[in-house]
């Protein structure tokens, strides 16, 4: 896959959120061993390059082949090595894992990047008509377009109400259900069209586009985006090196919550049942939680960059 003339700039090419913050919060030394989960065009392991000196290595993974092109072009002006791992996340830090690698630094910053988004014929977007795709990974096996064909309308509202919090995921579901008889659906717009024509009236001009929840839980259902997050922080922690450090960058709640639920249970606090006599459920203190409360970006950025309104930084790190 090319990249356009834009998109050669990596640093135009999307504005990566909280990079200070996750900078600030990694505190990476020189010679640390690094992991960018989710490169993208760089943003944040350009942010995080100027801090690591000669002896440093830096993994970037992508599940996006346009993200390796990105890789190439950052690994150009670095004295320290750098590797790329094409693939899902969760998947790579399982192969690193079971080699018994060890990293000092791993962060994952979600959801999909700006050359996605804005590319129309990744199918990313409801303002750009396009096949409807969205998959990171375009040699992935499923699309949109497969789940809103072949899915049935039962499990499409179950995907629009927990994905998306799509209160009219019942009537939506059913709509698709019905049009679909007379043709497939091919495009975004052709969707868009639906969904307004499913929900109420006044639902259509409420707060954000109508169909933002029925295309982010679409998107969500494609990558497997949730599963893949859970898997990672398993194997990331496995990963991580004694004193090592662990940053994700979350943009919706379902994200949030998964980490928020991930650290707090790496930190020994007991989950039996309180009339149990002593502790049986082996609660073990892995993590030491760095930020109690989520960072979130400041009123400049989110001017500057709206695509940062929603973002959360949680930070952990490994007991020694
Ligand atoms: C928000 S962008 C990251 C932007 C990057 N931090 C930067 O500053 O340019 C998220 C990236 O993560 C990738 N991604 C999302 N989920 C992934 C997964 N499960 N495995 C691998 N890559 C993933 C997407 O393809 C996308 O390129």
């Amino acid at each position: 896959m090319q990249l356009n003339s834009i998109q050669d700039q990596p640093d135009k090419a999307h504005a990566p959120v909280l990079a200070a913050e996750l900078a600030g919060l990694l505190d990476p030394r020189p010679d640390d061993t690094v992991i960018d989960c989710t490169f993208g065009a760089g943003g944040h392991a350009r942010s995080i390059a100027g801090l690591l000196g000669p002896d440093a290595l830096l993994i970037g993974i992508d599940r996006d082949p346009v993200a390796g092109r990105y890789f190439e072009l950052f690994a150009q002006h670095r004295s320290f090595r750098c590797r790329f791992m094409h693939g899902n996340f969760a998947d790579a830090l399982s192969e690193l894992a079971e080699k018994g690698f060890e990293a000092d630094l791993i962060y994952l910053d979600l959801g999909v990047s700006s050359m996605q988004l804005d590319r129309p014929e990744r199918g990313f977007s409801y303002s750009y008509n396009a096949p409807l795709d969205m998959r990171m990974d375009p040699g992935a096996r499923v699309t949109a377009r497969d789940l809103v064909n072949e899915l049935p309308a039962a499990e499409l509202e179950r995907i629009f109400k927990e994905f998306g919090e799509e209160r009219y995921a019942r009537q939506i579901a059913r709509r698709i259900a019905r049009e679909r008889q007379r043709a497939p659906f091919e495009t975004t717009l052709q969707l868009v069209d639906t969904i307004k024509s499913a929900i109420p009236t006044p639902a259509r001009f409420g707060s954000g586009h109508p169909a933002r929840r029925v295309f982010q839980a679409l998107r969500i259902a494609v990558n497997d985006e949730l599963e893949s997050l859970a898997r990672a922080l398993d194997n990331a922690l496995e990963v991580l090196s004694p004193g090592g450090r662990l940053a994700v960058i979350s943009f919706h709640s379902l994200e949030d919550r998964l980490v928020k639920k991930f650290f707090a249970g790496k930190t020994g606090r007991c989950v039996c049942p309180p009339d149990l006599p002593q502790c049986v459920c082996g609660a073990r203190a892995e993590l030491r939680i760095i930020t109690r409360r989520p960072v979130t970006p400041s009123a400049a950025e989110v001017s500057e960059n709206p695509r940062a309104q929603s973002a959360k930084l949680r930070v952990a790190e490994k007991l020694r």
